[in-house]
C-alpha cells in the first residue's frame, strides 16, 4: 500500500539536508524544529508594478522567499539551530540574546526544544528595547519560557551588554549574530535558492539591520559556487541590501545614536556585521541604499494585497528597495530577482491593520441587514 505522496519527502532541519556545508559532528545532537525549506513564490504583480516604474525595463522575474514561514516566524531559525545545537553540545546552558525581537522569539524557541530533547536545564534570557518590540514577539519569547528584560534603550545599547555579559560568564552562550554559529546556519538559504530556483539568478534583495544575514547569504553563495568548481561571477547574484532610511548607517557612512523607524526589527544604528556587509555588496558588485517608512508601508501593503503574501514591515524593505531601484534605472532588463521576505506579518498585527486602511464595520446579525451592508461596502 502507498501510504505517503512521494514529492511530499520528509524535511529533518536545515542541519540535515545541508550536514555537507556544515561543521557538524556525528555525536553532537541536533537541536532542530525543521527550519528551512521555505517557499519560494513568484510574484506576478509585483513584476508588472516594478516594470511600470521604469518604462524603458523589459521582463522581470521575481520571487518572494517566504522566511516568515520558519517555525518561529522569521529567518533566525536557521542560525539558532545551530547556535544552540553547538551550544549545548559544549554543555552550556544559558542563552542569551539583545534582540528587536525576532532573535529573542527563535532564541526562546529552540531553548525550549532543546529541553524537549533532553537538555532539561537550558534557559534563556533575552534583552529588548522597551515599547520597541512588535507585540506578537514579545507574546513568542513570553510563552516559548524565556526571561524577558526589557532596557531603556535601543538594540545597539543591548548588544552592548549582552557581550559584556557573554565575555565575563563563561556558562553562557551569546546567540546573537556575532556568533559564528548563527550565520553558518543562516548561509543554507542561499544554498537552499539555488536547489529551489534550479538554476541561476541575477539579484538578491534583503533587508539590512544587524547585517548578519546579508553577510551569510554572501558567504554561503561563494560556497556554493566553489563546491560546483564554478566560477562565481558566472553564477552568483548581485547583493541589493537596504536599510530604512531612520536606522542607515551603513549608507551615511556612520554610527546612527538614535535610530528611528516604524520597521522595529531593523531599528539598528550600529550593525555588528558592518564590515562583513559592505564585502558582500563590493564582491558582489551589488549596491546599498536606504527605503524611507513610506515606501516600506507601499511595499508591506503590495506583497499582502496583491500577492497574498505575508511579511513584517522590516521584511518589506526588500521589496521597497528593489521598486526603488527600478524607479532609479537600476535593474537591468530580464533580470532574475529574488526578495527575502525575512519574518511573518502575523508578528505585528498592529501595523497591518494601520496599514490596511480599513476598519471592520459591526451588523446585527440579520440577514437584511448584512445584505444591506454589503450592498453599501461593494459601492465603496
Ligand atoms: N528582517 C527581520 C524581520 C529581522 O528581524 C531582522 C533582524 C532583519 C531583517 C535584519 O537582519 O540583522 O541579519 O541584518 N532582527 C534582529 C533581531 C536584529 O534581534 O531579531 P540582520
Amino acid at each position: 500500500m502507498k501510504i505517503r505522496k512521494q514529492s511530499l519527502k520528509s524535511w529533518s532541519g536545515l542541519i540535515e539536508e545541508y550536514r555537507e556545508f556544515l561543521e557538524i559532528e556525528e555525536d553532537e545532537k541536533i537541536i532542530t524544529l525543521n527550519e528551512g525549506n521555505t517557499p519560494l513564490v513568484r510574484a506576478y504583480q509585483l513584476e508588472k508594478y516594478c516594470l511600470e516604474q521604469d518604462s524603458a525595463l523589459k521582463n522581470l522575474e521575481i520571487f518572494l522567499k517566504v522566511e516568515g514561514a520558519n517555525p518561529s516566524g522569521s529567518f533566525k531559525d536557521r542560525g539558532m539551530t545551530m547556535a544552540i545545537t553547538k551550544a549545548v553540545n559544549r554543555n552550556l546552558k544559558t542563552m542569551v540574546c539583545a534582540s528587536t525581537g525576532n532573535t529573542s522569539a527563535s532564541a526562546a524557541a529552540y531553548s525550549a526544544r532543546a529541553r524537549s530533547l533532553g537538555f532539561k536545564n537550558v534557559q534563556c534570557l533575552v534583552l529588548i528595547p522597551e515599547g520597541k518590540i512588535a507585540f506578537g514577539k514579545l507574546s513568542q519569547a513570553l510563552i516559548y519560557g524565556a526571561k524577558v528584560v526589557q532596557i531603556k534603550g535601543n538594540f545597539d545599547q543591548a548588544l552592548q551588554i549582552v557581550r559584556q555579559l557573554s565575555e565575563n560568564e563563561s556558562s553562557i552562550a551569546l546567540v546573537n549574530s556575532v556568533n559564528p554559529d548563527r550565520l553558518e546556519g543562516q548561509k543554507t538559504a542561499a544554498f537552499e535558492l539555488f536547489d529551489q530556483l534550479g538554476k541561476s539568478f541575477d539579484i538578491l534583495s534583503i533587508p539590512v539591520g544587524n547585517a548578519g544575514n546579508i553577510s551569510a547569504y554572501w558567504r554561503g553563495f561563494k560556497e556554493f559556487s566553489r563546491s560546483l568548481r564554478i566560477n562565481k561571477e558566472k553564477i552568483l547574484p548581485k547583493i541589493f541590501g537596504f536599510q530604512a532610511a531612520g536606522a542607515s548607517p551603513i549608507i551615511k557612512g556612520k554610527i546612527v545614536e538614535n535610530p528611528e523607524t516604524l520597521a522595529t526589527a531593523i531599528r539598528i544604528g550600529n550593525p555588528a556585521s558592518w564590515d562583513l556587509a559592505i564585502k558582500a555588496i563590493q564582491e558582489s558588485e551589488g549596491r546599498i541604499a536606504a527605503v524611507s517608512d513610506q515606501e516600506i508601508i507601499e511595499a508591506y501593503k503590495l506583497v499582502h494585497a496583491q500577492e497574498g503574501i505575508t511579511c513584517e514591515p522590516g521584511s518589506a524593505a526588500s521589496v521597497a528597495g528593489l521598486i526603488k531601484s527600478c524607479r532609479e534605472q537600476k535593474v537591468p532588463n530580464y533580470s532574475r530577482i529574488v526578495c527575502i521576505l525575512t519574518g511573518n506579518g502575523l508578528k505585528d498585527p498592529q501595523t497591518a491593520i494601520e496599514a490596511s486602511g480599513f476598519e471592520p464595520v459591526t451588523c446585527q446579525a440579520e440577514p437584511k441587514k448584512v445584505l444591506e451592508l454589503i450592498g453599501q461596502l461593494q459601492k465603496i
